[in-house]
């Protein structure tokens, strides 16, 4: 994907809204456990979730878990503390070269490059969250995996249209 590209949905996405009547969705999908996973991410990655849901009912796809997956994948970047600062610096370094992102993280809470890390990992922290608040394994394997998906096709769906998105 080309640094415009993503400089560009960047951009859109400081302007992200979600409208009340949009969250209706989240009840026939989410349990309230969820849901309050959902309503803790940051705005503009609510509105890329609804975003990445959208795009896969509208393609046919029916599977709950896959759009409750579309609803959550991202849910492991709520705790990351992912302001404006780190954002614009992430979507610059990727766009200069990917692997910068990653030697910048630490695992380390206090650090201040802690949001680095938790960015890089979102995944794995998302399916740990989402396992707590009982999601099913097949779900929480969506999750998890949503940036290094298998193969398999419901995987593919989700990264596909989270890459679109
Ligand atoms: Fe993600
Ligand atoms: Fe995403």
């Amino acid at each position: 994907m080309s640094a415009v590209y993503r400089v560009r949905q960047f951009l859109a996405a400081l302007r992200a809204r979600v409208e009340p009547g949009e969250l209706q969705v989240l009840d026939r999908y989410l349990d309230s456990a969820q849901k309050e996973l959902f309503v803790a991410m940051e705005l503009q990655d609510q509105r890329h979730s609804l975003n990445v849901f959208y795009q896969l009912s509208e393609a046919g796809h029916d599977d709950r878990e896959l759009l409750q997956a579309a609803l959550l994948h991202d849910v492991g970047k709520a705790r990351a503390g992912l302001g404006i600062c780190h954002r614009v610096a992430i979507v610059l370094l990727r766009a200069i070269r990917p692997g910068l992102v990653r030697g910048i993280g630490s695992a380390d809470r206090r650090s201040w490059r802690n949001p680095f890390w938790v960015h890089q990992h979102h995944g794995q922290l998302g399916a740990e969250l989402v396992a707590r608040r009982g999601g099913s394994k097949k779900l929480v394997e969506l999750v998890r995996h949503h940036q290094h998906p298998s193969a398999e096709p419901l995987a593919q769906a989700l990264y596909r249209a989270d890459g679109e998105n």
